[in-house]
């Protein structure tokens, strides 16, 4: 009898444990952020800053030239298995495109979140100026953190611009984020 209700306590302990670590584990570390830019188009900061509820990036950009056609933007997702990384999840889009562009979900929610910390976004057209992103983290139970597993990851963006009369795209800038889901 009283071997029992000490048990029972034990469970509960340990019930309320594990909900309180599922409350606080999903967490987003970035152990690395790799970018280049077009001196031509842009020039670009990110710096990662760690927080005890994962890391958080800002970002200053400055864009030299107006663009209103030609800008693509490749998006991977990579996912370390067995020591590799493996490319899970590879999206493209013309940002400036007139017809809307398929169901592709990725851009139009990543804008929602950027638009929350700043002015930077993907959305077309893009104006002379500058730009900036303070203190952005994808929040825990959104939906594009929450399709992911805990692991190791590297989310690639690309963007090209191919000028009106050009066959060429050039590149404008390439953002790789190094990152780790606990
Ligand atoms: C942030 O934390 C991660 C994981 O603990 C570490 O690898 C990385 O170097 C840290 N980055 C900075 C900017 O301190
Ligand atoms: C974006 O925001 C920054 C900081 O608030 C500001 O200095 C800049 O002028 C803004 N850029 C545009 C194009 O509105
Ligand atoms: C592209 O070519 C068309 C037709 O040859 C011309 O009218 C237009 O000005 C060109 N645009 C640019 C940006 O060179």
């Amino acid at each position: 009898m009283f071997k029992c209700s000490q048990a029972w306590k034990l469970w509960t302990v340990a019930a309320v444990l594990l909900t309180l670590l599922c409350m606080i584990s999903a967490k987003i570390m970035i152990t690395k952020v790799d970018y280049e830019s077009n001196p031509n188009y842009l020039a670009m900061m990110v710096q990662v800053h760690n927080e005890t509820e994962g890391s958080t990036v800002d970002v200053d950009c400055s864009l030299y030239l107006d663009v209103h056609q030609g800008i693509s933007v490749n998006i991977d997702l990579d996912s370390k298995m067995d020591g590799e990384y493996m490319t899970m999840i590879g999206t493209s889009k013309e940002l400036c495109s007139k017809e809307e562009g398929g169901i592709d979900p990725v851009v139009p929610l990543l804008n929602e979140e950027l638009e929350k910390f700043g002015n930077l976004s993907l959305g077309c057209p893009y104006y002379k100026g500058s730009y900036r992103i303070r203190r952005f983290r994808m929040s825990d139970d959104h939906m594009l953190v929450k399709m992911v597993p805990p692991g190791e990851y590297i989310v690639k963006l690309d963007l090209k611009h191919q000028q009106e009369n050009d066959t060429q795209k050039v590149q404008v800038f390439k953002l790789s984020f190094f990152y780790e889901i606990s």
